[in-house]
C-alpha cells in the first residue's frame, strides 16, 4: 500500500544533500570519543574511589549512573545513593559505557530537537543496539575498546540527520511508515531519494569520524557488502533486529521482524562459516538472555 506523498515534498539530490550536510552541526562528543575510551582504558586499572571522583565531576552522568544501578538492581531493600556503591554494583565495563553513552545522548537530542518522533525511544534502540553489538563481537573476535559499542550507538545517526536537515521528509517518511508498515528503508529511498544508512554514513565520513563508524552506518542493513569491519557491521545488523523482533525502544522502522528473520540474518554468514553451527547455537542462546536484561537497563539510562 502507498500513500500520496504531498505535493510540496520532492525527491532531493545528492548535490542538495551535500550541501545541507556542509552546514549540520558536528557532534562534539563523537569527536572526543576516542580520547575519552583512552582515558577510561586507564581508569580501568585506579581505584573505584579515583572512579568515582571522576564521575562526580559531571551532573548528568552521576543522576544517569544512579539511576541505571537502581532500576537494574530494582529488588535492593535500599537504593543506592553513592556513586561508589553504584560503581561497585554495576563493575567498570558498564560504567565506562555509561561514560560514553551520555554525552552522545545529549548531543543527539540537541540535533533531533525540531521534529516530533519518539525520541526516548529511539535513544533506547541506540543503546540496545550498542551493547548488543558489543556482546555480538566480544563473542567471536577477542574483546578490544568499547569501539564496537559506539558504533552501534551510531548506527542510526542518519535518521537523526534525516530530522535535522530534512524534517518535511522525515516527517512524511515516518507518517507513511507507521501507517503502512512498510520497509523503512523503501520509504526513505522513495520520498527522499536516500535511505538513512547512506545519509549517517555521508554525514560522518564529512566530520571525518572513524571508519568502523561510517561503516557500520553505511552497511548495517547489508552486512555482506561491507567491505572492512565487516563483523561489527554483521553484529549490528543482528543487533538491530533482535530489539525489533523483542519491540525493545522504537527505531522508528515499523515492518515487523520474526525471531526466524533474526536468525536467518545475513550477518550470521559474515560473522561464522557453515561449520561453526555449534558456536552460532552458543551466542544466539547467549543472546536470548542478555536481551532479557535489556529493557530494565535501558529504563534506567534514558
Ligand atoms: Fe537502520
Ligand atoms: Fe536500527
Amino acid at each position: 500500500m502507498q500513500t500520496q506523498i504531498p505535493e510540496r515534498i520532492k525527491k532531493v539530490s545528492l548535490k542538495e544533500i551535500q550541501s545541507q550536510l556542509a552546514r549540520s552541526p558536528s557532534l562534539p562528543s563523537l569527536g572526543s570519543i576516542n580520547k575519552a575510551l583512552q582515558n577510561l582504558l586507564v581508569m580501568e586499572q585506579r581505584y573505584t574511589a579515583q572512579i568515582a571522583e571522576i564521575i562526580r565531576r559531571d551532573p548528568s552522568l552521576t543522576a544517569r549512573l544512579l539511576r541505571l544501578v537502581n532500576s537494574v538492581y530494582y529488588g535492593l531493600t535500599n537504593p543506592v545513593n553513592s556513586i561508589e556503591e553504584a560503581v561497585f554494583y554495576l563493575g567498570v565495563r558498564e560504567i565506562r559505557q555509561l561514560v560514553v553513552v551520555t554525552p552522545v545522548i545529549e548531543d543527539f537530542q540537541r540535533l533531533a530537537r525540531q521534529c516530533d518522533f519518539p525520541w526516548r525511544e529511539f535513544w533506547q534502540h541506540c543503546i540496545g543496539t550498542a551493547l548488543l553489538t558489543r556482546e555480538i563481537t566480544s563473542a567471536v573476535q577477542p574483546p578490544g575498546d568499547e569501539a564496537e559499542y559506539v558504533a552501534g550507538l551510531v548506527h542510526d545517526i542518519g535518521k537523526l540527520v534525516m530530522a535535522w536537515a530534512f524534517p518535511d521528509h522525515f516527517a512524511e517518511i515516518h507518517r507513511q511508515a507507521a501507517e503502512t508498515k512498510r520497509d523503512l528503508i523503501e520509504i526513505e529511498n522513495e520520498i527522499l531519494g536516500m535511505d538513512h544508512a547512506e545519509l549517517g554514513a555521508l554525514y560522518l565520513e564529512r566530520h571525518r569520524l572513524p571508519e568502523m563508524m561510517i561503516k557500520t552506518a553505511r552497511f548495517h542493513h547489508q552486512p555482506e557488502k561491507a567491505d572492512k569491519f565487516e563483523r561489527v557491521v554483521a553484529s549490528a545488523q543482528i543487533a538491530d533486529l533482535l530489539l525489533r523482533s523483542e519491540k525493545i525502544g522504537c527505531s522508528g522502522n515499523y515492518a515487523e521482524v520474526t525471531r526466524e528473520q533474526c536468525m536467518a540474518a545475513s550477518g550470521w554468514k559474515v560473522l561464522l562459516t557453515d561449520t561453526q553451527e555449534m558456536e552460532r547455537v552458543i551466542v544466539q542462546a547467549s543472546l536470548s538472555h542478555k536481551l532479557q536484561a535489556i529493557p530494565r537497563m535501558l529504563e534506567g539510562l534514558v
